[in-house]
């Protein structure tokens, strides 16, 4: 199973500051030096956190592959044609939400999403569709030429009991499959972490999960002692 990282909290940190960094440019590269087979940012309509000269520059650097979740607007559309990300992942995208709350209605929103995939193909971008773990929503993606799918992993993520997860991974377990037998690339994510990981490891039609909450959140703990110690020598040496 391939880890694509997104860095768009790289960016949502530094937003909060209005500064220049972090950037997360940089954290592509170190991300890709560690051994990351994909990049992925959201450029959203609001500009929250990846902007567009990131995106422009994310499109320099990446080695591996740019994955750009994008919501099928007119105005990203037309940057992602310029940008020629490897993948577009088409998303539902609310101003008011925090993250992207949940998959896609492909069945309501055929006929615009298979337009968009066409326009996408044609300059040579692949598309995946981040969709509920949900027969019809699958066999629509297939329908439409979807090239992939993204199963949306956040209800097994936060399932609190063993019960509940166990139906949740069976769920996701059975779409993979349904995708797969349909022909199309199997990706998984949303709140995937340290923890849950190892049940979407069992699924083996997922080819590569999309990771971006935890791992940013976790680098912060485990950076923070050496980022202490470097300001202490600074500080003591000075
Ligand atoms: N996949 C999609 C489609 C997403 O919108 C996100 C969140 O940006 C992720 C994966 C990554 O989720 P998380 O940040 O919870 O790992």
């Amino acid at each position: 199973m391939r880890l694509a990282i997104n860095i768009d909290h790289v960016a949502t940190l530094r937003e909060a500051r209005g500064e220049v960094e972090p950037d997360p440019v940089a954290a592509a590269q170190i991300c890709e030096l560690a051994g990351a087979e994909g990049i992925v940012c959201h450029l959203r309509e609001d500009r929250r956190h990846i902007n567009d000269r990131d995106l422009r520059l994310l499109r320099e650097v990446v080695k591996t592959k740019l994955d750009l979740e994008m919501a099928a607007t007119e105005e990203i559309i037309r940057i992602a044609i310029e940008t020629l990300p490897e993948l577009a992942t088409l998303v539902p995208e609310r101003r008011e939400e925090l993250t992207t709350e949940g998959g896609l209605d492909v069945v309501a929103g055929r006929k615009q999403l298979k337009k968009t995939i066409e326009r996408l193909n044609e300059h040579e971008i692949e598309v995946s569709l981040f969709v509920d773990p949900e027969a019809a929503q699958i066999e629509a993606a297939a329908e439409i030429g979807a090239d992939k799918i993204e199963l949306h992993t956040g209800a097994y993520a936060r399932a609190r009991s063993e019960d509940d997860r166990r139906m949740l991974l069976d769920q996701l377990r059975n779409a993979a499959r349904q995708a797969s037998e349909l022909g199309m690339g199997v990706n998984a994510g949303h709140g995937l972490n340290y923890a849950n990981i190892n049940g979407i490891l069992s699924i083996g039609e997922i080819e590569e999960v999309s990771i971006g909450h935890a791992l940013i959140a976790r680098a912060v703990f485990t950076g923070l002692e050496q980022a202490v110690r470097d300001m202490l020598e600074l500080i003591r040496c000075g």
